[in-house]
């Protein structure tokens, strides 16, 4: 699988990439990424990237020829396009599954006031956000969605079964949050490890974890439950 990151900041990636598991997963050939810096694609005084919004208003537009020319060097066939943008849909588990399942990502970092709407309707396959707030662009983002997808590849974290069993997967009954951990020492501040767990019973440790998972999920995150 391959990712490009259209970005006018290229530098930003270079420490969370390199100090994280990805860059394992990169080293490892699970898939490959690319930082594209925008501005190289301007013919513009000063490299410009962006311009005015017609009508007024505050802020500045990013331009739909720049943004295009780009996007047209990096497209391939099955290519899918993703523009980083508060109005996107939000960045679940199952659009990240669904993402990992593609070939080729092109993630565009929206910048500024927005990008101009011409660029959008005609390359951008899928507007994604990370929430209802708004950042200063679409960097953050990027990496959000990046770490999301990857980790699902096969090769990338090493270890499928806690992929299964990790909070917002699919599980029969529904989407359901992680069921909880625990580690050494056994008792800690006076409150034991459950009982359970040190059994031995795998059959009764997995009863367990379903109910508790069931349980953490009607808590604190009864909306999960209904959808689907
Ligand atoms: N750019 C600015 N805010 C954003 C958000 N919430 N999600 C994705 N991209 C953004």
């Amino acid at each position: 699988m391959k990712f490009d990151i259209v970005t006018l900041f290229p530098n930003y990636f270079n420490s969370p990439i390199k100090e994280s598991l990805l860059a394992k997963a990169i080293d490892k050939k699970v898939f490959n990424l690319n930082i594209v810096d925008l501005r190289s694609f301007s013919n513009l005084n000063h490299k410009q990237v962006d311009d005015k919004p017609y009508g007024g208003g505050a802020g500045m537009v990013m331009r739909a020829d720049i943004l295009a020319a780009c996007v047209q060097s990096l497209k391939k066939r099955g290519s899918k396009v993703i523009l980083l943008d508060p109005t996107g849909q939000t960045v679940t588990q199952k659009i990240a599954l669904q993402l990992s399942k593609e070939t080729h990502l092109i993630l565009i970092c929206g910048r500024y006031e927005g990008v101009d709407q011409r660029f959008k309707d005609k390359y951008v396959d899928t507007q994604l956000s990370i929430g209802d707030y708004v950042l200063n662009g679409g960097e953050v983002a990027s990496l959000v969605v990046l770490e999301t997808v990857a980790r699902l590849l096969p090769g990338t974290i090493g270890n499928s079964d806690s992929l299964e069993n990790e909070s917002f997967s699919d599980r029969q009954g529904g989407i359901q949050l992680d069921y909880p951990h625990y580690t050494r020492p056994e008792v800690f501040e006076g409150i034991s490890v459950p009982e359970i767990l040190i059994s031995g019973n795998h059959q009764k440790i997995e009863e367990w974890r379903q109910n508790k998972a069931r349980e953490a999920t009607e808590k604190l995150r009864p909306d999960l439950l209904k959808r689907v």
